[in-house]
């Protein structure tokens, strides 16, 4: 399973990188507002974290278009920023058609707020690189957030389904609204392909109370060797 870390945020992405582990950014509109970014700053931020991660990792940026024209002409700007730009759309009408027109121009969509089986594998369907079902905001409304993971990662699972873009890549499932390090185990037991995570939630998966003890008794053991 691969990491992407869900933030807008270009320090936290500095960190995580120098870790070693990322494999990719997403971005949305809240997480962009939640740094203070302003629109007229929205395409040099995207720029800027394509270069801090560098062109194998792929930075998903949103557009908030409504209308497929709009989208497909915010698609191509955001895709002409930098090699490793997905453009992020929402699952929704406009949303399928606009990721068919991107998805034949060779531009990778990740099809975000994506629910249910079905708008998986319209999203499939539709030539999306990516799609990111929600697991947090479905726990939200008291429904199974994990369980409905599980489900679109063993639909999509069954088929061969690659994106249209010219290299015909393998469409993977990013799991996204990730709110725990236990909702990683339960994403990497059911073989989600990406898992996107905040920050907080990447530096609570390295630790372990009987990790650090352990470290603990090493040093103060091997002083005793000194
Ligand atoms: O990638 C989408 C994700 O950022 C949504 O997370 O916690 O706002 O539901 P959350």
């Amino acid at each position: 399973m691969k990491f992407f870390l869900d933030t807008a945020d270009l320090t936290e992405i500095e960190e995580a990188a120098a870790w070693g582990v990322l494999a990719g950014v997403t971005t949305n509109p809240t997480l962009y507002a939640r740094v203070g970014g302003k629109l007229t700053d929205f395409e040099n931020h995207i720029k800027r974290i394509c270069d801090v991660v560098g062109p194998e990792c792929p930075v998903s940026a949103e557009t908030v278009a409504m209308t497929r024209d709009q989208i497909v002409a915010d698609g191509r700007r955001l895709a002409a920023l930098a090699p490793n730009v997905v453009v992020k759309v929402p699952t929704m009408v406009e949303g399928l058609a606009a990721t068919r027109t991107l998805a034949d121009d060779g531009i990778r969509v990740n099809m975000t707020l994506c629910f249910t089986v079905p708008q998986a594998m319209l999203a499939a369907r539709s030539g999306a690189r990516y799609i990111s079902p929600f697991i947090g905001r479905f726990d939200d409304i008291s429904e199974d957030g994990i369980a409905q993971v599980a489900q679109i990662a063993e639909a999509v699972g069954n088929y061969d389904f690659t994106d249209s873009t010219v290299n015909g890549e393998q469409i993977e499932i990013i799991a996204a609204s990730i709110r725990s390090a236990n909702h990683v185990t339960q994403c990497a037991l059911m073989g989600a392909d990406v898992a996107t995570v905040p920050f907080g939630v990447l530096k609570k998966m390295v630790k372990h109370p009987l990790t650090t003890a352990g470290i603990e008794s090493f040093l103060n053991d091997w002083e005793k060797v000194k």
